[in-house]
């Protein structure tokens, strides 16, 4: 049915047709309970009435012009999102690897304004940025690169939650300019770093005037129960990477700057014909809307409470449950085996869930998921886990 369509993907044999809330139908008209979001986009689930309206009105009023013109809606958003996040400046791009390209152009112009010739950024082990050729080399996961080199230069990679290997580069290396990291790393495996990970990071940024920058591609837009993962702790980045649930499906990214890594792009430095268009800037002005209006970040706390305590209870004493891990509605279930097959057997019972790093289930659900739709997560998730484990 797929012949023509190149093949990237292993796909699962289901597609779905229509979607409201926390729910999916497929052509057979079978309901599926999405706990991924379609990994951490869609926070206000399927087919919300009010992203729905923004985007069918502004389709009829203004699709698209160009960033030749000004475009009014694009500095709404970027002032919205400065509110929120405390940054100054935001470029917007159309997808998660776009808005971490332009962080690494800033970091290597803002390293060539300071004389260093060949600027070097520290990215971590099991780190996920993308799949453009910078991203993916930034990327700490070698199935990821195999077969794409020669990979761009300019990365140091060290170990997560690992300050002290972060300080050893700045010892050793005078052409660092940068650090880029996830303040919890999603696809690497729900990976929570140590409490004063980030100010340590930040503080070994402002000795060495290096750039911090957080990719919350995942992690952002409430989904760890703060607008930002960082603003859990008292670290501000430099600069900060959105995509995913930020149109809540409708492709957009933004790379947020501030302080000096908001001056160094100037007119002509980067760019993108789509980025930051009028339908893309209009839909996700209306998820921050909804996101606000419902309080939905104080509720992503709240229900990634309930679910981890459930959790937590529901599989004490397991056999083969290693660690139960996350924040907000970023959730990891660590097994001690390898356990990919869990996806599939739970859309069979009607369930959308996700494995990663081989062994970790990992929940995104959508920030709408009420508190008894979260009962029924747990219920189906635990229940699927112990027939793995014990079947
Ligand atoms: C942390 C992180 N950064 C970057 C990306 C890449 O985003 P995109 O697929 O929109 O390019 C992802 C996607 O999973 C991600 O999780």
């Amino acid at each position: 049915m797929a012949d023509h369509i190149m093949s990237t993907y292993n796909r699962l044999p289901v597609q779905f047709e229509r979607g409201e809330g926390i729910w999916l139908w497929d052509s057979e008209h079978n309901q599926y309970l999405d706990a991924l979001s379609g990994i951490s986009v869609c926070g206000l689930g399927h087919a919300h009435p009010a992203v729905t309206q923004a985007i069918a009105d502004q389709a009829g009023i203004l699709v698209h012009t160009s960033n030749l013109y000004g475009i009014a809606l694009q500095a709404q958003l970027a002032d919205r999102l400065c509110e929120l996040s405390g940054m100054e400046r935001v470029f917007f791009s159309n997808s998660g690897a776009e808005a971490n390209e332009a962080a690494i152009k800033i970091a290597r112009l803002y390293g060539h304004g300071q004389g260093i010739d060949n600027p070097a950024i520290i990215v971590m082990d099991n780190s996920f940025h993308g799949r453009t050729l910078a991203t993916l080399t930034a990327t700490g996961n070698r199935k990821v690169q195999a077969g794409f080199e020669p990979l761009v230069q300019g990365f140091i990679r060290v170990a997560y939650n690992d300050l002290d290997a972060i300080r050893t580069v700045a010892e050793n290396s005078n052409d660092v300019v940068a650090v880029l990291v996830e303040p919890i790393q999603g696809e690497g495996g729900i990976n929570i770093p140590d409490d004063g990970y980030l100010e340590g990071i930040r503080r070994l940024c402002d000795d060495n005037h290096w750039l911090m920058m957080l990719d919350e591609i995942q992690t952002g837009m409430g989904r760890t129960g703060k607008w930002f993962a960082w603003q859990h702790g008292s670290a501000i980045p430099d600069v900060a990477t959105l995509a995913k649930a930020l149109g809540n499906g409708v492709p957009i990214g933004a790379c947020l700057a501030r302080g000096k890594a908001a001056e160094v792009m100037q007119p002509g430095t980067h760019g993108s014909t789509f980025g930051g268009n009028p339908l893309a800037c209009r839909a996700a002005i209306a998820v921050l809307e909804v996101v606000e209006k419902e309080q939905l970040v104080p509720h992503a706390a709240t229900l990634g409470k309930q679910l981890l305590t459930g959790f937590t209870i529901a599989l004490a004493g397991l056999e083969g449950v290693t660690e139960i891990r996350g924040l907000g509605l970023m959730i990891g279930i660590e097994l001690d085996r390898p356990c990919a097959e869990l996806v599939g057997k739970a859309i069979e019972q009607g369930l959308l869930i996700n494995v990663t790093a081989e062994r970790v289930v990992r929940l995104l659900p959508p920030l709408i998921t009420t508190e008894k739709q979260a009962d029924m997560i747990i219920e189906q998730v635990c229940e699927l886990i112990r027939d793995f484990l014990t079947g």
